[in-house]
């Protein structure tokens, strides 16, 4: 599986910026899809939150301290083990502040009582996840020792007591956690990203989900792979809306909307 090159997601980053809705909602007729985009994607407040976990991203990209990283590589196996500077995973692997923060504003609007996170890395998204909606409780699955010991000592830092991390391969973990995930009310697919590992973790959470489940998918056009898995997403029969925002695609199954849409919108 090759991931697109800069000089390809650039080009289908702006085919993406002119494609979509402007971002204002003008023009939108889904009453739904014009007030998540006003009172979710444009609301520019700055949530405290904010202020509590953006300076546990800025420590995690000054830090030079080496650990050691199992790769999953695009596989269910871990293909290498290595050394890697704290501050370069910071760097590469978080979702920037935008999204995470977008991801905290729909936790905030929808309140999801069961959160799952697929990929917690240093668990800064999953601090936005958790600090949205402190009854709710958030399960996040990360396969990297040294880097899960990181993620608990950042949610330890912040006090957040509603985070289960479940540490190993999604490839068993999500399988072996499934009967005690009561349901998947909001889930955030952000690991492994081939089409196969993540059509498998969509039909795996469908089994937990509801009308009313959100699912976010990080990386829909990194590659081709994950561009055929996000369409297949897209025609699922269960599938009612779907929103593209080129980085994150977001998925709805409420059976209100009778007629299958999908939405791409500049954000
Ligand atoms: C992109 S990062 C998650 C970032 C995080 N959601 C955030 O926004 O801060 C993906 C994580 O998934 C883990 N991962 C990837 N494939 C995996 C697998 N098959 N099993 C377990 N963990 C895996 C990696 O170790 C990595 O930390």
């Amino acid at each position: 599986m090759t991931m697109y090159s800069g000089f390809q997601i650039a080009k289908k980053y702006v085919h993406y910026f002119f494609k979509a809705g402007n971002g204002k909602g003008h023009g939108i007729h889904s009453p739904f899809v014009f007030k998540f985009i006003t009172d979710i994607l444009n609301d520019k407040k700055k949530y405290p939150a904010y202020e509590i976990i953006e300076p546990i991203r800025q420590h995690l990209l000054q830090q030079k301290k080496t650990i050691e990283v199992q790769d999953y590589g695009a596989g269910s196996r871990i293909i290498t083990t290595k050394r890697r500077i704290i501050k370069d995973i910071a760097a590469s692997s978080l979702k920037p502040r935008k999204y995470a923060q977008l991801l905290y504003r729909i936790v905030q609007y929808f309140e999801p009582e069961n959160i799952i996170e697929i990929g917690t890395s240093f668990g800064i998204t999953t601090c936005y996840l958790a600090l949205a909606n402190k009854r709710s409780k958030v399960i996040t699955f990360e396969g990297s020792d040294e880097i899960a010991t990181i993620a608990l000592q950042n949610f330890q830092l912040i006090g957040l007591k509603n985070i289960q991390l479940i540490k190993g391969n999604f490839n068993e973990t999500l399988k072996t956690a499934l009967p005690s995930i009561k349901m998947a009310d909001l889930a955030f697919i952000d690991g492994n990203h081939t089409k196969t590992a993540t059509l498998n973790y969509f039909s795996i959470l469908k089994q937990v989900s509801n009308e009313a489940s959100i699912f976010i998918f990080d990386d829909i056009h990194w590659s081709e792979e994950m561009d055929q898995a996000w369409n297949e997403i897209k025609k699922d029969s269960e599938v009612t809306l779907t929103i593209d925002l080129f980085f994150i695609g977001i998925v709805f199954f409420n059976k209100d909307f009778k007629v299958k849409q999908h939405f791409t919108i500049r954000f």
